[in-house]
């Protein structure tokens, strides 16, 4: 009966209700304790931001996770009257196994596949592809990974999460909420896209079923203020909702993305990620454990990322995991900079390989892997992946 109840899905909100009971049960009872003709040329190495981690060769020097003591720990503050959009302590339920999202037959573990190009072959280095991009049609890759735990916890909740114009994150967050029946609510960046007509992006959000509710870039800023967040919880009429950050990085997404890296340790030396806000890495590169190294390539300049998911991992598990480094020069400029060197990189790619290639987060990773292996980063003999976090929209 309970697993008819957790696994069968949402089709009311009473419905999910009930199949959460066990699950608020069981926490309030432990609440004490992703050849053509002419090759396209290596990328010439980008010169690395000054002091920026992966300077050089990243991977000759991957730095090791810091000395735990020295690191401070953000966010682990128990407070018995949480504030507006603080979704309460983490439980039990971050599991993805445990929520409704299982009737939605995801593809996991994903496939991995082994791909021959001779770029990677000349050199004596095998290249594998985690097709995070085949879990399921709509929630595509770390979305899967990191929102499965959120709605499970949401526990049939309004869920209101953030994203700009263009955000996969929004779309998959609305797709979820169509698919479970649940309500939703996107805060977009930019009040001024209110007067326009919609996106694909956001009209595909709209037509899944979610509010969109704009705010201007200022106060987007500073959402995570915890007065901006509960005045813009107010202003989307949305109180009570579950909150989701932009990108959907919280410490449920970090713990689920781990299963990432479990279903890659000891079949890679380097697997190697795309990273906006951090979260998938720092799950995946805390599941690799000592069966691998991580390597991210952030899509956004400024160097900022290895604090941003070093409190990620303090936050979702008490300090840091696995052996991970970042390289910073893959950004092409920024988010959503997609110059044409990179989409020709990219559409060459699909030729070569057939997979469709995402091109704000995954060609970046899969340029930078192709210059790594130009640059003699990885010794012959050793196995690479790419986690394929995504696919193209629309
Ligand atoms: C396709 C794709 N790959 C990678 C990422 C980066 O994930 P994260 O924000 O967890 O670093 C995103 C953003 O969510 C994405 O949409």
């Amino acid at each position: 009966m309970v697993a008819h109840l957790a696994f069968r899905g949402p089709r009311s909100r009473t419905f999910l209700g009930v199949a959460r009971l066990p699950h608020r049960a069981r926490d309030v009872v432990r609440r004490p304790g992703g050849d053509p003709a002419i090759p396209l040329l290596p990328p010439r190495p980008r010169a690395a931001p000054r002091g920026a981690r992966g300077e050089g060769h990243p991977l000759g020097h991957l730095p090791r996770p810091r000395d735990r003591s020295a690191d401070g720990r953000p966010g682990c503050r128990p407070s018995p009257d949480p504030p507006p959009g603080d979704n309460g302590p983490v439980t039990s339920s971050d599991d993805p196994g445990s929520t409704a999202l299982t009737g939605l037959r995801p593809r996991l573990p994903s496939p991995l596949q082994e791909v021959t190009d001779e770029r990677f072959a000349r050199r004596g280095i095998r290249l594998l592809l985690k097709r995070d991009d085949l879990i399921h049609p709509e929630l595509v890759g770390n979305k899967w990974r990191k929102l499965a735990p959120n709605l499970a916890a949401a526990g049939g909740r309004t869920v209101l999460t953030f994203g700009g114009a263009h955000s996969n994150h929004l779309r998959a967050t609305a797709a979820a909420g169509r698919l479970l029946g649940l309500r939703t609510v996107g805060v977009v960046r930019g009040q001024e896209l209110a007067d326009r007509p919609l996106n694909p992006s956001l009209a595909r959000c709209v037509s899944d079923g979610m509010r969109l509710h704009f705010v201007d870039r200022a106060t987007y800023r500073r959402k995570t203020e915890p007065e901006t967040l509960a005045a813009v919880l107010r202003a989307a009429d949305a109180e009570t909702a579950y909150v989701v950050p932009e990108g959907g990085s919280n410490s449920p997404a970090v713990r689920g993305c781990r299963t990432l890296g479990a279903e890659l340790a000891g079949r890679a030396d380097v697997v190697a990620v795309a990273c906006g806000t951090g979260g998938t890495l720092a799950g995946l590169a805390a599941g690799l454990g000592t069966g691998g190294r991580a390597l991210g390539v952030p899509v956004l300049k400024g160097g900022f990322l290895a604090d941003v998911t070093r409190a990620l991992q303090d936050e979702a598990f008490g300090g840091p995991r696995g052996d991970w480094s970042l390289d910073d020069r893959f950004h092409f400029g920024g988010y959503a900079r997609v110059p044409e060197e990179l989409d020709a990189f990219a559409e060459d790619f699909e030729h070569r390989h057939g997979i469709p290639v995402e091109r704000l987060y995954v060609a970046k990773l899969l340029y930078a892997l192709v210059a790594l292996a130009e640059e003699d980063a990885f010794p012959r003999g050793s196995t690479v992946a790419a986690v394929i976090t995504g696919r193209p929209f629309p």
